[in-house]
């Protein structure tokens, strides 16, 4: 995702992501950690939940406006916020898993 920007429909002033870039290569394992409310849950919500307000997201290349939530989904493994993790770090986590698609 590139320069993304977004603020939940029922709070449009209340900005969540401000131009948040993040590269996910095929294969990687990612986890997203920081402070309750910081936004975590909220970049997995991009991902075919809601639209971004601005910047762009790309998956496997394609825009990912032009995908289909199921073509997404299939390619996609999320753990959010797994207790062991939240005990080490004593920070709250998600971790995003992504394959190269077909
Ligand atoms: N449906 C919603 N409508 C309006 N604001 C929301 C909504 N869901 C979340 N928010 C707000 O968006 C911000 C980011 O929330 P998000 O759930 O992405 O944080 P998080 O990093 O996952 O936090 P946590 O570690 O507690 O799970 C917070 O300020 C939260 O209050
Ligand atoms: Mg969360």
């Amino acid at each position: 995702m590139n320069d993304v920007r977004f603020a939940y429909p029922g709070a449009p002033e209340a900005s969540v992501l401000n131009r948040l870039s993040l590269q996910v290569k095929a294969g990687e394992t990612v986890a997203v950690v920081g402070p309750s409310g910081g936004g975590k849950s909220t970049i997995l919500l991009l991902l075919k939940f809601y639209e971004p307000g601005g910047g762009s997201i790309l998956f496997d290349g394609r825009q990912l406006s032009s995908l289909s939530a199921e073509d997404v989904r299939k390619e996609i493994a999320v753990v959010p916020q797994l207790d062991f993790v939240h005990y080490a770090a004593k920070q709250s986590a998600c971790v995003i898993r992504l394959r190269r698609l077909g």
